[in-house]
């Protein structure tokens, strides 16, 4: 735990110099790709379409299939999309307390469906580079990712792939790593997040995170968002590990929690 307080005085601290630096700050460079938000041609993203129905086996939201899971994360659109224009706020980050919570499925699903609304365009980042998974909700086999761009300095747009749902970009994890903190910490890091705030000013990023639990790679990334949204999993999370999980939340902007896999109907979902 004492690991986690230094993470949470570190994040503290960046946020702080973040949001005085962003007071300053202007547009970044462009990742490669052309949105005038109804249409968009992906110049430079790499596009890999994915069938609808194997979005469906894989319990993400489609135009056609899965109805009630569309309606439900319709209504976390709404929800979420609201509070975030109230706020003048375009970034998100996915977290939970514990691992297998459905922080990624949330994510995934989430950034579907907003990019679903003509009205909005979304990038999606796989920043769990300890357990990246966002690449295979989709069905990507990915070379390059965020982790690439980190280390090795790959360009930004051969890391980005437009997963064949219209308006939503990925920037996927690439290679696993086993020390992650110091990746994420870095000032390119701080930078990428930066960028991609910038870079389109009504496009809404959303970031899935590691537990927050497990190590600091969540809080370390969190000074670079406006809003966080926490998954828990019914029957399945501690009520000691979402106290934990709030108190080291408390520095941060929690918008709301999700209910994961509750036993409830659609609309008491959340
Ligand atoms: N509501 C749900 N219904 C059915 N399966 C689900 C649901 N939510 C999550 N799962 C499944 O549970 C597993 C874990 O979900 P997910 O990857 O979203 O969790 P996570 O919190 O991101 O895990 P990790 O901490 O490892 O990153 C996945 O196989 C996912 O498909
Ligand atoms: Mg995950």
């Amino acid at each position: 735990m004492e690991k986690l307080q230094k993470a949470l005085e570190r994040a503290r601290l960046q946020r702080q110099a973040i949001l005085a630096e962003q007071a300053a700050a202007g547009p970044g460079p462009s990742e490669g790709h052309a949105d005038d938000r109804k249409t968009i041609t992906y110049r430079e993203t790499r596009v890999v379409p994915t069938l609808e129905r194997s979005l469906s086996e894989r319990r993400i939201v489609s135009g056609t299939f899965q109805e009630e899971l569309s309606d439900t994360f319709r209504m976390l659109r709404t929800q979420v999309l609201a509070r975030l224009a109230a706020e003048g706020h375009t970034t998100l980050a996915i977290t939970s307390a514990e691992r297998g919570e459905g922080k990624s499925l949330t994510a995934v699903n989430l950034a579907t469906s907003v990019a679903l609304d003509p009205r909005h365009t979304v990038l999606l980042v796989d920043a769990d580079l300890r357990r990246p998974s966002l690449h295979r909700y989709f069905g990507i086999s990915t070379e390059l990712g965020l982790a690439d761009y980190l280390i090795d300095d790959k360009p930004l747009a051969r890391c980005l792939v437009n997963p064949g749902v219209p308006r939503l970009v990925l920037l996927p994890a690439g290679r696993a790593l086993r020390e992650s903190s110091e990746v994420l910490s870095s000032p390119k890091m701080a930078r990428l997040a930066q960028e991609l705030k910038a870079r389109y000013p009504d496009r809404i990023v959303i970031y899935d995170l590691a537990p927050l639990l497990r190590s600091s790679d969540a809080l370390t990334v969190l000074p670079y968002v406006e809003a966080i949204l926490l998954v828990t999993q019914e029957g399945t999370t501690k009520k000691s590990d979402v106290i934990r999980a709030l108190e080291l939340l408390q520095a941060f902007h929690v918008i709301g929690t999700v209910l994961n896999r509750s036993s409830e109907k659609v609309s008491s979902y959340y």
